[in-house]
């Protein structure tokens, strides 16, 4: 094996640190994986039956106001203007999310100002008085009054948790954003976008190097493999961006995550639901949203004859699922901080990314945090000796 560096793991933190590794160092790097794709949860492919690109992992939007890491993606690919939007199917009627001054006025059915619509949350917000919100349901109430919150939250949450919203923690929410305007942009950051020719293309642009050898099908702890974590342990310097407690063999026990299912279905028409994500929050019906992924790019193309939908299901990740929202109960931070002690002690292995590092973070912090890890870790190991810790 003739790799400087073996990179676990090439979603966006590790394309990062690999295509850094590769054009800033000159390094040979091994970048394995053990999909048969690279790119991680940002990966996209196009539909075999309509020809529509189809986030394979749940729709991911681009958005950062980091100029640094907006310069960088944009060496590899351009982005489109697509604004995203998200509305929300309540009992019939659909509003526009997050909760705004549009949706405060549909669901009152009258034409509050901004102070009218101030004043009225915050009497409704008072329902509690001095009381400690006690779990996730007096929490919510506290903050967006119960209106609101049973219509748009409650079930909506207890969905994605498939808990009792009663049995909920309070913590699970610190803030619930309501805006006293009609905005109803979803992210309000300076820079969004698609990728303009799609994820894929993006993705494989920064692992395009002849110094960086792509192993798809690898598992890191497959010890029939070439590249494995008995035979680089030591000697080879390792990014590894796969779940932390797996890699040190769940010694502290098993980092809590939620997972989603997501359940594609073509259909014979141009438009199913006039826009990209449509959320359902009511007990009754399963599923948590609906993607449709033609809205996604309005400037291409697409058939007119079929559409692709995908209903997203949430619930707790086993062994086996993808892990994609870390769930944090008091034991997962334990286990963290213990697991965080043994990565730091582990020999030239630095730990990075959303499974490594067992916090959620969206494309744009990847790539951010990995641009610092290659600064203030990688690039002084090799152009300067400092020790890889
Ligand atoms: P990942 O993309 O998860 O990549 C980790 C890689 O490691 C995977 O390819 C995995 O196969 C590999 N791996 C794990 N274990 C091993 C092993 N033992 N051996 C070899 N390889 C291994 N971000 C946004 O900015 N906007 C969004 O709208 C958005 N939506 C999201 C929706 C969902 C459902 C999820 C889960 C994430 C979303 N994100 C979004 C976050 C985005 O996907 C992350 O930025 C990205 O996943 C972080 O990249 P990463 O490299 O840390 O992890
Ligand atoms: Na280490």
């Amino acid at each position: 094996m003739t790799a400087d560096l073996v990179v676990v793991g090439s979603g966006l933190f590790g394309l990062t640190i690999a295509e850094r590794a590769a054009n800033d160092l000159g390094l040979r790097v091994a970048l394995i994986d053990r999909r048969d794709h690279i790119g991680g949860n940002a990966y996209s492919e196009n539909d075999p039956t309509t020809g529509i690109e189809v986030h394979k992992y749940g729709a991911h939007l681009f958005h950062t106001s980091n100029e640094r890491v907006w310069e960088y993606v944009n060496r590899f690919t351009t982005f489109t203007n697509y604004v995203h939007k998200v509305y929300t199917s309540h009992k019939g009627e659909v509003y526009p999310m997050p909760v705004n001054l549009g949706t405060i006025n549909q669901f009152f059915r009258s034409a509050y100002s901004p102070t009218e619509a101030r004043a009225l949350i915050a009497e409704q917000a008072a329902e509690l008085g001095d009381k400690v919100p006690e779990n996730f349901v007096e929490k919510g109430i506290s903050l967006i009054g119960r209106p609101l919150y049973e219509a748009f939250i409650k079930h909506y949450t207890a969905k994605q948790w498939q808990t009792d919203p009663e049995q909920l923690e309070a913590s699970i929410i610190s803030r619930l954003p309501v805006r006293y305007t009609y905005d109803n942009r979803y992210f309000s950051d300076t820079h969004e976008g698609l990728p303009t020719d799609g994820y894929a293309a993006w993705l494989e642009r920064m692992a395009d190097h002849p110094l960086i050898d792509v192993r798809l099908g690898t598992d890191f702890f497959d010890t029939g493999q070439e590249i494995n974590r008995e035979n680089v342990r030591g000697s080879v310097p390792v990014v590894y961006t796969g779940p932390v407690d797996r890699y040190f063999d769940y010694s502290e026990g098993e980092l809590g995550w939620r997972t989603i299912d997501l359940e594609a279905e073509v259909l014979p028409i141009e438009d199913f639901q006039g826009t990209s994500v449509m959320n359902y929050p009511d007990e009754d019906v399963p599923f948590t949203r609906i993607h449709e992924f033609r809205h996604f790019h309005p400037e291409r193309n697409y058939t007119k004859d079929a559409t692709i939908i995908m209903r997203e299901y949430s619930r707790f990740a086993h062994r086996d699922d993808e892990p994609y929202y870390p769930i944090n109960t008091d034991a997962d931070r334990d286990g963290l901080l213990k697991y965080r002690d043994q990565a730091k002690a582990e020999p030239n292995v630095l730990f990075g990314g959303r499974l490594g590092t067992y916090k959620y973070l969206d494309m744009h912090m990847a790539i951010g945090s990995a641009l610092s890890m290659f600064d203030n870790k990688i690039r002084p190991h090799f152009a300067e000796g400092a020790a890889l810790e």
